[in-house]
């Protein structure tokens, strides 16, 4: 499932909403994957940048929910956790064996849904006591 970038996303917050737009693009890239066609080393590198970019937004959304002093920081931060550790999993799995192309389509479409609902629930509440709030950051 693509997820489609919407202005109801918009914090307000230029960091927030750049890394949303990217993150959008880049799991929509990771999800038209089309791992027959593509070389196992081009496949593993779009994984790594996935990966990275997840917890580099899950760290930088994190500190914005630390300064605004966000009531919920703790359901959010779980479910941020949550993720990563399912990264980390999928990510242990070619170390052992090699990229196993069923996986990486299970995955991809596991990622998707995942983030469209991140996005939808638990970052949508965020964004919307950031708006409430008029909140500067
Ligand atoms: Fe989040
Ligand atoms: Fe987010």
């Amino acid at each position: 499932m693509n997820i489609q970038w919407n202005e109801n996303y918009s914090s307000g917050i230029n960091l927030l909403d750049l890394q949303h737009k990217e993150l959008v693009k880049n799991i929509n890239n990771f999800l038209c994957l089309d791992i027959k066609k593509k070389k196992i080393t081009e496949c593993k590198k779009l994984i790594k940048l996935v990966d990275q970019f997840i917890k580099v937004h899950f760290k930088d959304e994190e500190d914005i929910m630390k300064k605004i002093k966000y009531d919920d920081i703790k359901t959010h931060e779980k479910r941020h956790n949550m993720l990563k550790a399912e990264l980390n999993l999928f990510k242990s799995q070619f170390k052992r064996k090699p990229l196993d192309k069923i996986v990486v389509l299970e995955f991809s479409s596991f990622l998707s849904s995942w983030l469209n609902d991140h996005l939808y629930t638990e970052d949508m509440k965020l964004i919307k006591y950031i708006r409430e709030n008029y909140i500067n950051v």
